[in-house]
């Protein structure tokens, strides 16, 4: 098969298509035709290499890519549930990675069927950022009807699906865009959108229950004045390195996202119910991975970048 590689850390340029052997279903797992792979901000950071990325025992050479849709190809020993032909999509393991390609091994139970009426692309868009934003919103921060909520970043894909979740469960949504994006996030669900190039979010917005940080650096740092006495800061973005939380009556959490079948089928049913749609997609070719990449460094796409592989 082909895949995405790359044999040493660096720029977007290390990224090369080359044939690989296939991967076989093992015991638990299923081998599946990819159809469609998504870009996630943690690839290129795997990419570069360094920081919070030295340490994560990639081994190169290496494919990149964390989530996927496709259609099952063959059935390892001890799954019940899938069968060859079945359309399914979702999230490596944490710490597992190789959806740049045309096939994947992965465990059956991790994975869900994909409804016709939710093309690959878009189900491959919608895996990670859905499962990341579902764990942050609905499991860590235990969002309310009636609260307000910031969310940073809201061209992005995980704050895109997030706008659309925070909205479906009754909150009041905050975020800030740069301008390019304000009729996009305002289209998903924001009540209220700050340019963040033009005004300091933390001078215009404040008593908020939660804040839901995908941006990082000093955005987070000053999003705790934005807080209510006993409000949420969950942030999936780090801060600074040798940030101390500046206040001591608020909650700091990080969502665990781990990666489950429920969690999808949380997805799937918030999509059938008309709660949340797919998000604007730029699809590219794996040959263009570079190019996908830089678009993705750059920090200022909307929506999803996808790769169609079928
Ligand atoms: N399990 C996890 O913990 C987990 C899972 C998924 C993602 N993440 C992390 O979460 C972060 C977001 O991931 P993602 O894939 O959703 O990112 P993304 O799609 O690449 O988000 C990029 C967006 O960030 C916005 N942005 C950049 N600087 C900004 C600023 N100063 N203020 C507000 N918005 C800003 C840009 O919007 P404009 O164009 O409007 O500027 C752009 O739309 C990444 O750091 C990623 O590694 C963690």
């Amino acid at each position: 098969m082909k895949a995405v590689l790359f044999e040493k850390h660096g720029g977007p340029e290390v990224l090369h298509l080359a044939e690989v052997p296939d991967p076989t279903a093992g015991p638990g797992e299923v081998a599946v035709d990819i159809h469609a792979a998504s870009v996630n901000a943690a690839d290129y950071k795997v990419r570069q290499g360094g920081g919070a990325y030295s340490g994560s025992g990639v081994r190169l050479p290496h494919i990149l890519g964390r989530d996927f849709s496709g259609v099952v190809s063959a059935v390892g020993p001890d799954v019940a549930d899938l069968d060859v032909g079945d359309a399914v999509f979702g999230v490596c393991d944490q710490g597992v990675e190789g959806a740049y390609a045309e096939k994947i091994a992965i465990k059956a139970a991790i994975i869900a069927k994909k409804p016709v009426r939710l093309g690959h692309a878009e189900a491959a868009a919608m895996a990670l950022t859905s499962l990341t934003a579902l764990w942050a919103l609905e499991d860590t921060a235990k969002l309310k009807p009636g609260e307000t909520i910031l969310i940073q970043g809201g061209g992005g894909g995980v704050a895109g699906f997030a706008i659309q979740l925070a909205r479906h469960i009754g909150a009041t949504v905050i975020t800030t865009a740069s301008a390019h994006n304000h009729d996009y996030v305002r289209q998903l669900g924001a009540a209220r959108v700050i340019d963040y190039n033009q005004e300091d979010f933390s001078k215009v917005v404040a008593d908020c229950d939660v804040v839901f940080d995908t941006v990082g650096g000093d955005v987070q740092v000053r999003s705790y004045a934005v807080l209510k006495p006993g409000g949420r800061l969950v942030w999936i973005a780090p801060a600074p390195t040798g940030f101390e939380p500046i206040r001591r009556d608020v909650h700091v959490l990080r969502p665990g996202v781990a990666r489950d079948r429920p969690h999808l089928e949380r997805m799937l049913a918030l999509f059938e119910a008309g709660a949340v749609s797919p998000p604007a997609i730029t699809r590219y070719k794996l040959a263009d991975a570079a190019e996908a990449h830089r678009v993705s460094e750059s920090r200022h796409l909307q929506g999803k970048l996808v790769f169609q592989i079928r």
